[in-house]
């Protein structure tokens, strides 16, 4: 089982994209450990702390929490405008077939007007889906103004992680509690969710 875990984890790195922006210097997208948790605490699914205050406007990191990938993107003012655009693809908007925990507070589905928090996981069978912020014609549609795009079965997500209709994903990708203390991001607790 550890083995299997071990293996997924690797596929699921080794998705990992460059990511580019015009304006923007090409990035790697880089996965963040967690900040020296103990074996007891990982083991547990304890939260991770990031300092996001590095990353730039468009790039998104992976951090690993509970053994899974959690996708943070930082967008920029043009990405959340655009979001507009993508509404008529969207299966749910709002988020109303899933627990969204951060309901409303903000265009990014976070608790950060800036900040997107979302499981890096495909909801149809867990292929990690590729950050595409590119607004171009893709080979899944000619009219993509960016986000997700999962290169197993075709699903696609925006840049809030909202699943596009007619794909085989089923939900939006899911919100995992976190908050912020300045530019910490803490993953995987919400004192006032408690
Ligand atoms: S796992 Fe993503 S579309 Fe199937």
């Amino acid at each position: 089982m550890q083995e299997k875990d071990n293996t997924r984890r690797k596929v699921l790195i080794g998705l990992t994209t460059a990511v580019s922006l015009s304006g923007i210097p090409f990035a790697a997208t880089p996965f963040i450990a967690s900040w020296n948790p103990s074996a007891r605490a990982k083991a547990a699914g304890a939260s991770v702390k990031v300092d996001v205050s590095k990353m730039q406007y468009g790039q998104q990191i992976q951090v690993a929490w509970r053994k899974q990938p959690v996708f943070v993107i930082r967008h920029t003012k043009e990405s959340l405008k655009g979001l507009e655009a993508t509404l008529s693809k969207l299966r749910d908007p709002n988020s109303e077939d899933i627990d969204e925990l951060y309901r409303g507070q903000n265009l990014t589905r976070s608790k950060s007007s800036e900040y997107t928090v979302i499981a890096g996981v495909c909801t149809h069978l867990g292929c990690s889906p590729k950050y595409h912020p590119e607004v171009e014609p893709k080979p899944w549609d000619a009219s993509w103004a960016g986000g997700f795009f999962c290169p197993c079965h075709g699903s696609m997500f925006d840049m809030v992680g909202r699943v596009f209709k007619g794909v085989p994903a089923p939900t939006n990708l899911p919100v995992p509690p976190h908050f912020f203390n300045g530019s910490i991001l803490t993953i995987g607790e919400d004192e006032e969710l408690a």
